[in-house]
């Protein structure tokens, strides 16, 4: 590699996009990590070197200061759409409008207004360097209904179809479109924010042999974009070995079974 690809990451300051800014850096990438929380960002910024730009992906506003500011502060390869989350696991009759809405706003307009923000960025990037890419974090509940699972469902099932929509629209460009579906993580925010108390949060990992961490994600994440610029991984689907399928997971340590042996 040349000079260094300039890669844009979403929802950095925690969990899987704090985590995929610090194995970019350490993979010699320039990183740019963008969330709402200027403490941590600034904190990524001078443990890894990072540079960092504090914007909310629902609002128009900062998203076109990001693009403006990526403008002015050199090129852009690579972007990884990561913000997001889920609010809730109530019955799709009793969910509640405003966390749906929320879900929406991030998980599907989010990477919608990103992406339209950067893609001409990311095509003068493709045009210098002779290829880019936009990779979406989205979830095995964006491929698979679960009970309680209903306004996240709907919302990843949607950037699941975005990715799918985009990637025919750019046919013809160097531009890869990659989409990464992770089951179950264990990052420390990710179930607190979706069920409100850390009993609840600590309760969806208990007893799970080795549920996946940000890292185990972040390294699939830079593994697909430092493939061959031309290997297109449209879907990455990783689980923890627990987690046969969302309705399937196993609580309690993983054995071979001596019945079978
Ligand atoms: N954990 C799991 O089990 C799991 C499984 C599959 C997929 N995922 C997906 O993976 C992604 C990361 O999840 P995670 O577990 O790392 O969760 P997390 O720790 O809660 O991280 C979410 C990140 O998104 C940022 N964010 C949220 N709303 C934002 C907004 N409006 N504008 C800009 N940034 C925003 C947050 O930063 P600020 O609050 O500072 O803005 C934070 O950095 C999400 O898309 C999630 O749906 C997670």
């Amino acid at each position: 590699m040349g000079e260094a690809r300039r890669v844009v990451v979403t929802g950095a300051s925690s969990g899987i996009g704090e985590a995929t800014v610090r194995r970019f850096r350490e993979h010699g990438w320039q990183v740019v990590g963008v969330a709402r929380r200027a403490d941590r960002l600034e904190a990524l910024a001078a443990a890894t070197g990072a540079e960092t730009f504090v914007a909310d992906v629902t609002s128009d506003d900062d998203v076109a200061a990001l693009r403006a500011h990526l403008e002015a502060t050199g090129p852009v390869h690579a972007l990884v759409n990561n913000a997001g989350g889920a609010r809730g696991s109530d019955t799709v009759e009793a969910g509640s409008i405003a966390d749906w809405q929320w879900m929406f706003d991030v998980n599907v307009l989010g990477v919608k207004r990103v992406v339209s923000a950067l893609l001409p960025l990311l095509r003068r990037g493709a045009q210098q360097a002779g290829s880019a890419d936009v990779l979406t974090v989205t979830s095995t509940a964006g491929l698979q209904a679960y009970a309680g699972g209903g306004g996240y469902n709907a919302a990843k099932f949607a950037a699941h179809a975005l990715v799918g929509a985009l990637r025919l629209e750019l046919k013809g460009e160097p531009i890869r479109v990659m989409e990464v579906a992770p089951g179950m993580v264990h990052t420390p925010e990710f179930s607190l924010k979706r069920l409100g108390s850390s009993e609840q949060a600590e309760a969806v990992y208990e007893g799970v042999d080795h549920p996946l961490t940000a890292d185990d994600v972040a390294s699939v994440i830079v593994q697909a974009l430092e493939q061959p610029w031309h290997v297109n991984q449209d879907l990455i689907v990783l689980r923890p070995v627990a987690q046969a399928a969302q309705y399937a997971l196993h609580r309690g340590p993983l054995e071979v079974n001596s019945e079978l042996l």
